[in-house]
């Protein structure tokens, strides 16, 4: 057999993990890692967190338009009418009540077309069509999905409640707790859209070939939970919970650091600096743990484990930058308001769900299709010897 040759040129060209490639324009969002600045459509998330809700944030998103106080309400009539799931999407679930959330999600996902003519419908209208439903039903079917897992019916869908506060009354099936609707959804304003993270690439990629809307954000589902993007924040809770106490966080982290392994909600490729969103979500736990004498106890262990990881982080990792990320604070937030660590990663597909069908709409708009090279490093010239 003839001895393998193995191409070496042009490695040069090779950027692993498409480190520092610009892959496209937006107006969505812009994040500026050096300055730990995050714009979207405009607006400083600082600026907008907090203050409007998901349902208008994501039609910012998708129409460039942020609505107008007076509009707000028809807005979230109009998106509360596609929250109800069809029979076939609760089929799934109920299949998948032993799977977890994300997944349950993911496969629930694909069902959300059949209601539409033309699922394959990419223009505009066809797309603004299938952007509601997803962001509308997405809560509805995680709320589900808890309860299918717990042994108990689904709750219906209610339309004069906000998205975030019908996810809770849907969930735990009692009057929903304003503050805590409120810390989710700002939560799910502060995740809706960052620029060309891993999933919103895949969503794009999957629409760059004139795929359909609900194909694209099924794939970003996938992709969103993997520990180094969407679901890091359940492995924060449990690191807090094995911490215990202040203290011995200095011995815990240097453990997991000299074994070889990441701390979860630590270190961003583009963020070198403390990620904003965290600024804003360690507020919100704040103000939760403020309410709750359980989360106040968690509250301080998380800010006391914050402080020293970035102490250690720096003293074992120099000059690698490791600075808080969004999933941190992420996870008190969420355990403040009751939920799961699995259901975590499923709770930021809830929010980021508006960005991804933005990038969707403004990539069937560019109409251009995302096809890299790869550089081929094998064996040439094998022959079958046989
Ligand atoms: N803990 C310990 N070491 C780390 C961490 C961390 N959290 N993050 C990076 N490092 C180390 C790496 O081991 C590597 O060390 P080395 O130079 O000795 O080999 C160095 O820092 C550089 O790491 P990279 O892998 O090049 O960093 P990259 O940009 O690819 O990673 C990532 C970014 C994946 C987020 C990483 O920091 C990480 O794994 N963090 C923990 C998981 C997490 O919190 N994910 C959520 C990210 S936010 C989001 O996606 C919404």
């Amino acid at each position: 057999m003839a001895a393998p040759s193995v191409s070496t040129s042009a490695s040069s060209q090779v950027r692993p993990g498409l480190e520092g490639v610009v892959a496209t324009e937006t107006k969505l969002s812009m994040v500026d890692g050096q300055n730990g600045v995050l714009i979207i459509a405009g607006y400083p998330i600082e600026e907008i967190s907090g203050k409007v809700s998901i349902e208008e944030l994501a039609m910012l998103l998708w129409t460039g338009h942020l609505p107008s106080k007076e509009e707000a309400p028809g807005i979230q009539k109009d998106l509360a009418t596609y929250r109800a799931l069809r029979p076939e999407t609760l089929e799934i679930l109920k299949t998948a009540r032993n799977a977890p959330p994300i997944d349950a999600l993911r496969m629930a996902c694909a069902t959300l077309s059949l209601d539409v003519s033309n699922p394959n419908d990419i223009s505009p209208a066809g797309d603004l069509a299938l952007a509601k439903r997803l962001l509308a039903r997405f809560p509805t079917v995680i709320a589900a999905h808890s309860r299918l897992r717990s042994g108990h019916e689904p709750i219906a869908p209610r339309a004069d409640l906000s998205l975030a506060a019908n996810f809770l009354y849907m969930t735990f099936g009692v009057e929903p707790d304003p503050m805590a609707a409120k810390a989710l959804e700002t939560y799910w304003v502060t995740v809706s859209d960052h620029g060309m993270n891993a999933s919103t690439f895949t969503a794009r990629v999957i629409a760059s070939t004139r795929s359909d809307m609900v194909s694209a954000v099924t794939g970003a589902v996938g992709a969103l939970k993997g520990p180094l993007h969407g679901g890091a924040p359940g492995p924060v809770l449990d690191m807090l919970v094995d911490i215990k106490t202040a203290p011995k966080a200095e011995a815990w982290l240097r453990k997991e650091i000299t074994e070889g392994r990441r701390i979860m909600g630590f270190g961003h490729r583009v963020y070198k600096v403390r990620d904003p969103r965290a600024e804003v979500l360690a507020k919100t736990a704040s103000e939760m743990a403020g309410a709750h004498l359980q989360n106040t106890k968690l509250y301080a262990l998380a800010c006391a484990v914050e402080k020293t990881a970035i102490k250690v982080l720096e003293e074992l990792k120099p000059g690698r930058n490791l600075k808080t990320n969004v999933e941190f604070y992420t996870a008190l937030v969420l355990q403040s308001i009751g939920l799961q660590p699995d259901q975590f990663v499923s709770m930021f597909a809830c929010g980021r769900a508006a960005g991804w069908c933005g990038h969707v709409m403004e990539q069937h708009a560019q109409d251009r299709l995302i096809r890299p090279q790869s550089l081929y490093v094998g064996p040439k010239g094998l022959k079958i010897d046989r």
